[in-house]
């Protein structure tokens, strides 16, 4: 008998989704003679039960359009919030999934969503996922589809912020997303030749920074570009952060930790305009004028890369195989030039974060770019 896919996107959007949508039904429709349904907006279009069922000639076209044609939300299947409250909905969620004889759900997201089909599994779902995110944090994958999107983007704002701040001898602080992790803001930074870039895996020391920004005026460049990760804190916010963190893990009874979670609240609500705080120390260190780029949304939007539509057709492709073998609970990981069944228990609560001994990062220092912890 023929299999049923279920299919859903779940998380931040990302360029590539469609791309691999795409790939896991064309191969899954014309390969293997499946069925696909989508339902919409993620976890919660799952729980509403509301779904297209895709026919060839929904797949068609797809390739190109970035964002995901299914909708995507953050919901969670064990917390979703409804009527102010958040719900264990994995039981509806399981009756949804029998309503239309599905042998798998195939869910794609970054490290949260596959946390989230993990969670149905422990419910008797089959369920794979595949890893997009701008991110690249997913654990056990050389990469993840839209990440190269993002890097193309990234790195065509500071190849163009160069001239602007050339032209008026300004700092350009630019604010790269990455979340907790700074591997859009290292490969962006040096791709587009910036002076400092700061990342979350390298805590900053401020002093630093306007330093080596005054030895390249010295040298006669009156200009440069700061690419900072979202994610990145200086050496005094990390402590801070640190610290409140730690009070939250430590608290002892229910009473402290409600009281440290509201500290830490507070700690990460001081911290949100970073960058700004960044640039406008900087002005003052440096006495240079310094302007602020927050590139946010802007870098998941749009057509995926060529890059992504074959990293996403690839792993798509391999999807639907695992699928046909009766290959679930794993992740569809890239590897090299193929792709690889990881299991989910290997994947979940892990963050792939930028090695410190990245060739990227000794790269990046042999160029003689600064990034916050030492002088060049
Ligand atoms: O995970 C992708 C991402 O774009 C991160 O880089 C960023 O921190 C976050 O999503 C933004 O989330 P939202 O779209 O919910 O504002």
């Amino acid at each position: 008998m023929s299999k049923t896919i279920g299919i859903l996107t779940a998380g931040g959007d990302s360029p590539g989704l469609n791309a691999a949508i795409r790939g896991v039904g064309k191969a899954a429709l014309g390969a293997y003679d499946m069925h696909l349904v989508g339902f919409r907006d993620g976890f919660r279009g799952l729980l509403q039960d509301r779904h297209i069922a895709f026919g060839p000639a929904d797949l068609s076209g797809i390739l190109t359009i970035g964002g995901t044609i299914l909708g995507t939300s953050r919901d969670k299947p064990n917390k979703m919030p409804i009527g102010g409250k958040k719900i264990d909905m994995r039981d509806a969620m399981v009756e949804v999934y029998n309503k239309h004889h599905l042998d798998v759900l195939v869910c794609l997201g970054g490290g949260g969503t596959a946390k989230n089909a993990y969670s149905l599994m422990e419910k008797g779902l089959n369920v794979i996922t595949m890893p997009k995110t701008i991110d690249n944090d997913v654990a056990m994958t050389d990469v993840t589809f839209g990440f190269d999107t993002a890097l193309g983007i990234a790195t065509e704002a500071i190849d163009r912020l160069h001239s602007t701040a050339h032209s008026h001898h300004r700092i350009i602080v630019v604010e790269v997303m990455g979340h907790n992790t700074g591997w859009l803001a290292l490969g962006a930074g040096i791709a587009g030749g910036a002076d400092v870039i700061l990342i979350p895996e390298l805590p900053y020391d401020v002093e630093l920074v306007a330093e080596a920004i005054r030895q390249r005026s010295r040298r006669g460049s009156r200009f440069s570009i700061v690419a900072v990760s979202e994610g990145a804190r200086s050496k005094e916010d990390f402590q801070k952060l640190a610290e409140a963190r730690a009070a939250v893990e430590g608290a002892e009874d229910k009473k402290e930790r409600k009281k440290a979670k509201a500290k830490l609240a507070e700690v990460e609500a001081s911290m949100t305009n970073h960058t700004l705080q960044l640039s406008q120390q900087l002005e003052l260190l440096t006495g240079l004028e310094a302007r602020v780029t927050i590139l946010g949304h802007l870098q998941r939007g749009g057509t995926p890369s060529a890059a992504d539509r074959l990293l996403a057709t690839r792993l798509g492709t391999a999807c639907a195989h695992l699928i046909h073998k009766g290959t679930y609970g794993v992740m569809v990981a890239a590897r090299g030039d193929g792709a690889e069944a990881v299991p989910l228990e290997q994947v979940i609560g892990k963050r792939k974060t930028v090695p410190l001994d990245h060739p990227w990062i000794s790269s990046a220092r042999n160029i003689q770019v600064c990034l916050g912890d030492a002088l060049t």
